[in-house]
């Protein structure tokens, strides 16, 4: 099978750990860079956390892993207690031994959008910043990535962190409005999605029987990741969040998309983080703000709802099979 360059931005985190291990899993994805972005915890973490998640999968000989933003553009504190003091956990990884880069994230996805014009899939799994600041940059990478596909936002669900905010956007809606105004084809993996699919601790035991190094620490990440639910939410199953924005990149089969604008709530205040969802179908109402009504640029796809596939049964099933040997990026 031929395969398509992609690079995963992501701030792991312990459903940002086993996206990773998805992606590896699915045939049709030749990674080309692990980039960490500050959400769960901080950079310094969520770097060191992605090169030793490169190195436990299989991968950091091959794959380079590259620091991104230290803070995000909306002045705002982040970070939260749900995936452990080590963002993965209570579990503490060797560190990976492989040779720094000797750029950032940000420079490394404008530099692959040139690489791979036209061709280059970036999913993000945490906070936008570092593909906000690309923009910034080179305002060129919006038509030189082919799609970004990320996990954030709540179109016409409640928030996980407030009312109206799900804790990517939330986290920096700054960079998530540059985004998504920016013309970047993107498609919005949010919670009216990824909370249609959820995973139970029979799945997690089905993954773990499989008996692979890799399955076995999946495993341990998402037993870590259903107890956070049950602390945190009073929920007995988690939701397979980042996972599912790979799902989305590899098959339209996972997910309902829509088309149409999405305007984030930038104020800092009770609408933080808010993304607000105008279909094509609205988009000439005339009850909407005139700058809404008339903005050019910015079409992108939202997650609606399940699609006619069941995700978490193909995650699971993915989970368990072993990871190929080596993946030699260009
Ligand atoms: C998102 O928030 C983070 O805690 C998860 O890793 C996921 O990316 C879900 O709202
Ligand atoms: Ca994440």
């Amino acid at each position: 099978m031929a395969q398509r360059p992609l690079v995963l931005d992501s701030d792991p985190g312990l459903d940002d750990a086993v996206a990773l291990h998805y992606l590896l899993a699915r045939p049709e994805w030749q990674l080309v860079a692990y980039t960490a972005v500050g959400g769960n915890v901080p950079v310094d973490i969520t770097f060191r956390n992605a090169r030793a998640l490169a190195a436990a999968y299989g991968i950091d000989r091959d794959v380079p892993v590259y620091r991104g933003a230290g803070r995000p553009i909306s002045r705002v504190a982040i970070g939260s207690d749900f995936h452990g003091p080590t963002g993965l956990g209570t579990r503490i990884l060797p560190d990976s031994t492989a040779p720094e880069p000797g750029t950032g994230a940000v420079l490394e996805l404008l530099r692959l959008s040139r690489v791979h014009e036209g061709e280059l899939t970036v999913v993000a799994t945490g906070p936008l910043t570092n593909i906000a600041v690309a923009l910034i940059l080179d305002p060129g990478f919006a038509r030189r990535v082919a799609r970004l596909v990320f996990m954030g936002g709540a179109a016409r669900v409640p928030g996980n962190v407030t009312t109206v905010a799900e804790f990517n956007v939330w986290a920096d809606p700054d960079a998530a409005d540059i985004v998504v105004a920016s013309g970047v084809p993107y498609t919005m993996v949010g919670l009216d999605v990824t909370h249609q699919a959820p995973l139970t601790a029979a799945d997690v035991a089905r993954i773990e029987e499989a008996g692979t190094p890799h399955a076995e620490l999946s495993a341990a990440f998402m037993r870590g990741y259903l107890d956070s639910y049950l602390t945190f939410t009073g929920r007995d199953h988690a939701f397979l969040h980042d996972p599912l924005a790979i799902g989305v990149a590899s098959e339209d089969t996972f997910a309902t998309v829509e088309t149409g604008t999405v305007v984030v709530g930038t104020d800092l205040g009770l609408h933080r983080g808010e993304t607000v969802f105008i279909p094509d179908s609205a988009a000439q109402s005339p009850i909407l703000p005139e700058a809404v009504r008339n903005r050019a640029s910015g079409k992108g796809g939202v997650a609606v709802g399940a699609g006619t596939e069941n995700f978490t049964a193909d995650f699971v099933q993915r989970l368990r099979e072993p990871l190929p040997q080596t993946r030699i990026r260009d």
